[in-house]
């Protein structure tokens, strides 16, 4: 935030005219600080979705929604994607700068050294239902490791932070395999710290039937791009959860919990599950792509994996997506028809005046579940793949408020439009 104090706007009031001080942002946007509106009007702004609303100054990610921008740290999305690895990205997001090649190799050893979970908390995970929602038990799990780790869960002490941060990052792979295993009644397979990070995921997963040679390293290479394509996107719902709980100094694993829940709805990182549900429907019905979107435009549903509060233009994690998922349905033995479906379903869309003139173009989330579903995850891992993914934008912005001397703790203000006062029966 430039402290641009020359800039203001006045805003006209029945009271007089308040001059508001407006800050330009890296990019050369402009911000209005409203600080003083209440105390100086007695009045609030009501902004419903926090659509118009920067609830705080940040250094992580920048988005230009119009332009298709996204970067985290500076760096593009799109060299990230294509010359950076998962872990390289989550370290940039974290702490602000890509690591020297000795900073990764103890990034790297670190988590391997903290990749395992205790045996109780094994046997926690292995109690709660196995066919619940895996994004509900990684959620619940995730909120115990302040139980089991409570010497990381003071968030002014930055050593506790950090050893946090390492546990988590570390350990949620560890806790999505499980859940997954658990869920298709296979034993958990304990972390190979002989592997990397993705690799690790995949054969905890999958164990021997993670794919190998050609179609392994490509199911590598994949699942890291798509990590790194989903590691941050500045104050989204579920970033911005993790901000507001971490505003009340909870701990970094209740945020963190907090905020996978908040990635569970469809709306939000839940999407990815939806659409491959809404194909599956599609293809089931037989119904026509024409009458699908008929339906769709009469609102008797949304398109999932359509449409986006910030971008208006296209999503460029979206760009990324379609080029892999094309390149791994090209090599495999059996290309998933649903693929084609989704082709045809964005053609459709995109030449359709409903969708183009309200600015609704596929999102991040319309190719992932199709790659996903290819690799032979479960519809309902998917949205744990994207938590994995955004773990490292949570924890960058729990560690950035941390420390942020400008925090406050989150308590929004609301526009009453209830009863007035009356008394209560029997009391004059
Ligand atoms: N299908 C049909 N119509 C839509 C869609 C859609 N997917 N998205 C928005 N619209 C319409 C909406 O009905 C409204 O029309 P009108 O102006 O005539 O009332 C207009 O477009 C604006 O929509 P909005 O609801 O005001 O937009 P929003 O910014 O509040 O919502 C969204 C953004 C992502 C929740 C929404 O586009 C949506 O529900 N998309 C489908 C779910 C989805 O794919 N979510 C993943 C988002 S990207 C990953 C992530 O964030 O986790």
């Amino acid at each position: 935030m430039s402290d641009d104090k020359e800039r203001t706007v006045e805003l006209h009031y029945e009271g007089g005219v308040l001059k508001l001080p407006v800050f330009t942002g890296t990019e050369g946007e402009s911000t209005i600080e409203l600080k003083t509106l209440l105390g100086s009007t007695g009045m609030t702004t009501l902004d419903p979705g926090f659509g118009n609303t920067a609830s705080c100054s940040s250094k992580i990610t920048y988005i230009d929604g119009a332009a298709g921008i996204l970067r985290y740290r500076g760096y593009p999305i799109e060299d990230l994607a294509v010359h950076s690895t998962f872990l390289e990205t989550a370290y940039l997001v974290i702490y602000g700068e890509l690591p020297e090649p000795g900073q990764l190799k103890e990034f790297s050893e670190k988590l391997r050294d903290n990749s395992d979970i205790p045996a109780e908390m094994g046997a926690f995970i292995d109690a709660m239902p196995r066919n619940g929602h895996p994004m509900t038990l990684i959620a619940s799990a995730v909120n115990t490791l302040a139980a089991y780790y409570d010497d990381s869960v003071d968030p002014g002490d930055e050593n506790q932070v950090e050893l946090a941060t390492i546990r988590l990052m570390a350990k949620l792979p560890t806790i999505a395999a499980r859940i997954y295993r658990n869920s298709i009644g296979e034993a958990p397979i304990a972390p190979d710290t002989s592997l990397d990070y993705v690799d690790n995921f995949i054969r905890m997963t999958f164990g021997d039937k993670a794919p190998t040679g050609e179609l392994g390293e490509l199911f590598n290479k994949a699942v890291g791009m798509l990590l790194v394509l989903h590691a941050d996107h500045e104050l989204n719902c579920s970033t911005a959860t993790v901000r507001v709980v971490g505003s009340s100094l909870a701990d970094i694993y209740s945020s963190v919990s907090a905020g996978i829940n908040a990635l569970s709805g469809p709306s939000h990182g839940g999407a990815n599950q939806a659409v491959l549900e809404m194909l599956e429907e599609i293809r089931d019905s037989g119904i026509s792509i024409e009458d699908f979107l008929e339906k769709v435009k009469a609102r008797e549903m949304r398109l999932m994996g359509f449409g986006h509060r910030v971008y208006k233009n296209f999503d460029p994690r979206s760009k990324e997506i379609k080029v892999l998922a094309s390149q791994i349905l090209d090599r495999h033995e059996n290309p998933d028809e649903l693929f084609a479906l989704a082709l045809k379903l964005e053609a459709a869309a995109l030449q359709d005046s409903y969708f183009t003139e309200r600015k609704l173009y596929p999102n991040v989330d319309f190719y992932t579940g199709v790659i996903y579903r290819t690799m032979g995850f479960p519809t309902n891992m998917f949205t744990v793949l994207f938590a994995i993914g955004r773990l490292p934008g949570w924890v960058a912005h729990f560690r950035e408020q941390a420390v942020d001397p400008a925090f406050r703790i989150a308590r929004p203000r609301q526009h009453y439009i209830g009863a007035a006062e009356r008394r209560y029966p029997g009391q004059g």
